[in-house]
């Protein structure tokens, strides 16, 4: 049974159901055949209304900080891994309550904090987060390896064996990559830290695997993670959150009005591209809408401009065989990674609601947002 879009709520996030457990079953796969356990990170995917779901078929997740931990501990149901930045002494004892797992990010937030965490009378796994200073990353604001990053503990600053208490390594170093990539970072990692990961227990290989992307490489992936836990005998996580959502979802729009201005229109949308596509601006990349084609060869081209004020909140080139006009509706293809879990209400622009269409055919809206949220926000 499909579904009449135009009936659905407008602005709105619509996950595919039958979508996401595609990929759900993709990422169990690897784990099964790999022996790796997969974590969902939350900064890239939080709608935990799928947790019933995601709970058969990932080992958890994974947080970046105290919300996205307490999230996983009281949604999920499960105790999280965390890999954060800083754990502020304030909230360590609530981090070590929901997480079974902490990554440190530096030798002194391990020396500042690991009184009160190894004091605590629940046991969690602590790591390192090491700088493996090699990735193949090529947009600067996510390659967490660049000369001089923050990011991780480099080979130089690594004691040379693990400290007391410290059990695990973690290294972060990629971004919508393929297993090819993984394999490479994973020979830096090893000639740089190999010593140390015959002392550890586990390791995560961190996130920016594209596992559910349909060229990746599967195989060699489960073959490098055999390899690796045969080699160390460690205990393998992998912390993807973009192929958690990667294309099960779309952003529900329409259009508001046309403008034109040196024979350039421009559709106003009901949606913002700073607001609720971010990525967008930032990384920056075009989104694919359906039904558009490429720019050059289409009979009416429009550039694409969100309701702020923001003068950058647009993007160009979208081509269409027949003349938009306000009212129609758009559809933002890939939105349900890296959106909701960014979005703002910059300028007090609404947020779009968020759906899910059910393998059933039916339509099931989860949130609406509203001036509460907004006034909520402020003070
Ligand atoms: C430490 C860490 N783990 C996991 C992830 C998730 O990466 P991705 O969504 O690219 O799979 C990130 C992303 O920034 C990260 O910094």
């Amino acid at each position: 049974m499909s579904v009449d879009l135009t009936k659905l709520p407008n602005p709105c996030y619509v996950l595919d159901e039958v979508k996401f457990i595609q990929n759900m079953e993709k990422l169990k796969y690897v784990q099964d055949a790999s022996g790796a356990k997969i974590l969902c990170a939350l900064k890239g995917f939080a709608m935990w209304s799928t947790f019933p779901i995601m709970k058969k078929y990932l080992s958890g997740c994974t947080a970046s900080s105290l919300f996205e931990s307490r999230l996983c501990f009281e949604e999920m149901g499960r105790d999280s891994h965390a890999c954060a930045v800083i754990y502020q002494e304030n909230e360590i004892n609530d981090y070590i309550k929901y997480n079974s797992h902490l990554t440190f990010n530096s030798i002194s937030q391990w020396d500042a904090l690991k009184g009160k965490v190894l004091k605590n009378k629940k046991k969690v796994k602590c790591a390192l987060r090491i700088n493996p200073e090699y990735s193949d990353v090529d947009t600067a604001i996510y390659n967490p390896c660049a000369p001089g990053s923050r990011l991780g503990i480099t080979a130089e600053h690594m004691p040379k064996h693990l400290p007391k208490g410290i059990t695990g390594l973690h290294f972060h170093a990629l971004c919508e990559s393929n297993s090819d990539s993984l394999e490479r970072v994973l020979e830096a990692v090893e000639a740089k830290f190999g010593h140390l990961l015959h002392e550890a227990d586990w390791v995560n290989f961190g996130g920016g695997h594209h596992i559910t992307r349909e060229d990746y490489d599967t195989d060699l992936l489960i073959e490098l993670i055999r390899n690796f836990k045969e080699n160390y005998k460690v205990e393998v996580f992998l912390e993807p959150g973009e192929a958690i959502g990667w294309k099960t979802g779309f952003l529900l729009a329409k259009v508001d009005d046309i403008v034109e201005a040196n024979k350039e229109k421009t559709v106003i949308m009901n949606v913002s591209f700073t607001c609720h596509m971010p990525d967008c601006l930032e990384m920056p990349y075009k989104p694919a809408v359906r039904g558009a084609s490429i720019a050059k060869k289409a009979k009416h081209v429009y550039t694409f401009g969100g309701p702020t004020c923001l003068s950058g909140d647009f993007i160009k080139g979208f081509g269409f065989d027949n003349a938009l006009k306000v009212g129609d509706t758009l559809i933002f293809e890939d939105m349900m990674h890296y959106t909701f879990v960014k979005t703002t209400m910059f300028n007090g622009v609404n947020h779009p609601a968020i759906g899910i269409l059910k393998s059933n055919g039916k339509f099931k809206s989860v949130r609406s947002f509203g001036y509460e949220d907004y006034k909520g926000r402020m003070s």
